[in-house]
């Protein structure tokens, strides 16, 4: 049997997804000391591994067959736009993408001004603008922090992650629009889904059984 590769995206989310793999068998003891500088974690006996990645590397591992699966968020599969299968809806990481800004710019959405947008999703943020409500913007790419673009003045706007809302909240700032609800997603390589066809669905009816118990 060849080993099932899974790529993570590292931080909470890979936590979230072992303990709910953990739920149906699939396991990895060396994983879970916190301390380990290891990139690979194997289970010998499930002939199972797994690696933690930057979450935006995540859909290139499967797209490019090393990793079968991957546990990414959706905003990541969004905005790499990799050819991969996304299986399933993991239903944790609940979030939302959405337009975000003083409420004085709530006007310059509704007269489709041109306008900056600072987004650390340049691709989703162009989709919702030019495809979606056919306004001409200026997009702008930023690695993080984004609230603080519309503050300093650099755009007029952001498209971001709003989770709780505090971080906007504390800036003064305010959801304007809501662009798609996020959450974490298992995605697959496409020859993997074929080649390793049974090996996945069972993973993935597991998986749906655990969650609707
Ligand atoms: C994310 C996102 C928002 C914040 C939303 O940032 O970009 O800034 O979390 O969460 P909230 O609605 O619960 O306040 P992250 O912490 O990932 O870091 P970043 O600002 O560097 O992107």
């Amino acid at each position: 049997m060849r080993y099932l590769t899974f790529a993570l995206a590292k931080g909470r989310l890979a936590k979230t997804a072992m303990e709910m793999f953990e739920k149906i068998g699939i396991e990895c003891e060396e994983m879970k000391d916190e301390k380990t500088r290891k990139l690979i974690f194997v289970n010998e006996e499930l002939k199972l591994k797994f690696f933690l990645a930057k979450a935006s590397d995540v859909p290139t591992y499967v797209e490019y067959g090393a990793a079968d699966i991957g546990i990414v968020g959706k905003d990541t599969i969004l905005e790499e736009d990799r050819k991969l299968y996304e299986v399933m809806d993991l239903g944790f990481g609940k979030c939302k993408m959405c337009v975000c800004g003083p409420e004085s710019a709530g006007e310059l959405l509704q007269n489709h001004s041109m306008i900056r947008v600072a987004s650390k999703y340049p691709k989703i943020a162009k989709d919702y603008f030019y495809n979606k409500k056919h306004q001409t913007v200026e997009i702008i790419k930023l690695n993080g922090s984004v609230e603080l673009a519309p503050i300093v003045g650099l755009s007029e706007v952001i498209v971001d992650i709003v989770e709780t809302g505090t971080t906007l909240k504390e800036n003064g700032l305010g959801v304007l629009e809501e662009v798609c609800p996020l959450s974490a997603r298992m995605v697959v390589n496409q020859v993997s889904m074929k080649m390793e066809d049974e090996r996945i669905r069972k993973i993935i009816s597991d998986l749906k059984e655990q969650m609707n118990n």
